[in-house]
């Protein structure tokens, strides 16, 4: 289709409208069902709607036409009337889940992260964070503030983070390194990920206090606490040395092209000769396609991770010439910029100092 197609509007077209605007309806839905365990209470069989509703305290009648909205959006499926089973992808809102996104569902919905969107329009006009003008804070000094909700951030972020953790260890050649830190790498679960693909590697997870709460506990359930240690910091103060690979992911794009520059610069300041830097994030297309392969675009969702940045961190999405400019500015060159197989839309950007 070309992008000048001026067809008239079709129902599927009207339909996409509505879609989109019931968009928000959509994720308080999930986070309902998130909310009322009905996931954990559907469980692996079929179950009666009146015994889910048993179960959570519910009356009967509401939790039926949840249950019925949930097999409209395709987390469960009814059955006959009034029973339901999980879907694979409702199964992934259950916690115990080996792949599961209960947290991420629970955080993206979290009212913290979308009051900020109700003033999207005031961002693009302004190019101010949102997030800070409503909490009069910035987002991660209010993590800071609210350890619950800082925990929650943190799980979101290690759910979000398993495919990448189970790809990039297979991705990359780790084996001409002896040292990984990870920075701002959260609950660890990116580098342990790494670490136990590669026994002869240390690594080091360097985060502040508060995103380093459960690392611990994952180097530990890992049975890395020898292999790797954490580092309390701040990345626009210093990087720690000691390290021959500088892992980044998911980073950059919480700041902006300065605030960027500054967290690279320190990483090339304690890069050894023959060291790298190795970021891990998507990377845009240079033109909005899309009919693209799913791995480049992500069904378009990160259009809306970039939104998502503007409005309640002030970082963006790149694309490679984006990428290339920031490790040019922070002194370093880059190498390359390979797609992440099976961890779409996430792209490896490898950069030295050499
Ligand atoms: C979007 S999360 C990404 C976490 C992890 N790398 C991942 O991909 O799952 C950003 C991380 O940066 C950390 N962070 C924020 N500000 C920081 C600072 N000034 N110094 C060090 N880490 C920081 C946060 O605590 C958080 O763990």
């Amino acid at each position: 289709m070309s992008k000048t197609d001026v067809r008239a509007p079709e129902a599927a077209d009207a339909e996409l409208v509505v879609r989109l605007a019931f968009g928000s309806m959509a994720a308080q839905t999930l986070r309902a069902a998130v909310r009322l365990k009905v996931v954990e209470l559907v469980g692996d069989a079929q179950r009666r709607a009146a015994d889910v509703a048993a179960d959570a305290g519910t009356a009967h009648q509401p939790m039926t036409r949840l249950l019925r909205a949930l097999a409209g959006l395709g987390l469960l499926a009814e059955h006959a009337p009034d029973t339901f089973s999980l879907t694979p992808a409702g199964a992934l809102l259950d916690p115990g889940h080996p792949a599961s996104l209960t947290s991420f569902a629970g955080m993206f919905t979290d009212p913290t992260l979308l009051r900020a969107w109700e003033h999207l329009d005031t961002s693009v006009r302004t190019g101010e964070i949102a997030f800070d003008a409503v909490f009069g804070t910035d987002f991660f000094r209010h993590l800071g503030q609210h350890p619950e909700l800082s925990a929650q951030f943190n799980a979101a972020m290690s759910q979000a983070t398993g495919a990448t953790a189970a790809a990039l260890p297979h991705a990359f050649d780790f084996g001409r390194f002896t040292s990984v830190t990870d920075v701002g790498g959260g609950d660890g679960t990116l580098l342990a990920g790494v670490l136990d693909a590669h026994p002869a590697l240390t690594g080091v997870v360097f985060d502040t206090t508060d995103g380093l709460a459960d690392t611990p506990r994952t180097l530990e359930r890992h049975g890395l606490t020898e292999r790797c240690s954490t580092a309390a910091g701040d990345f626009f103060h210093a990087v720690p040395k000691g390290s021959d690979l500088y892992l980044i992911k998911s980073v950059l794009h919480d700041w902006t092209d300065d605030q960027a520059v500054t967290i690279l610069g320190h990483c090339r300041a304690v890069l050894p000769p023959g060291g790298r830097v190795l970021i891990v994030e998507p990377v845009l297309p240079e033109v909005v396609d899309i009919h693209a392969e799913a791995d480049v675009t992500d069904g378009g969702t990160t259009y809306l991770t970039d939104l998502n940045m503007m409005v309640n961190v002030g970082g963006r999405e790149r694309t490679r010439k984006d990428f290339e400019d920031l490790c040019r500015r922070a002194g370093l060159t880059p190498i390359s910029i390979t797609p992440l197989a099976g961890a779409a839309p996430f792209s490896l950007i490898e950069a030295s100092a050499d």
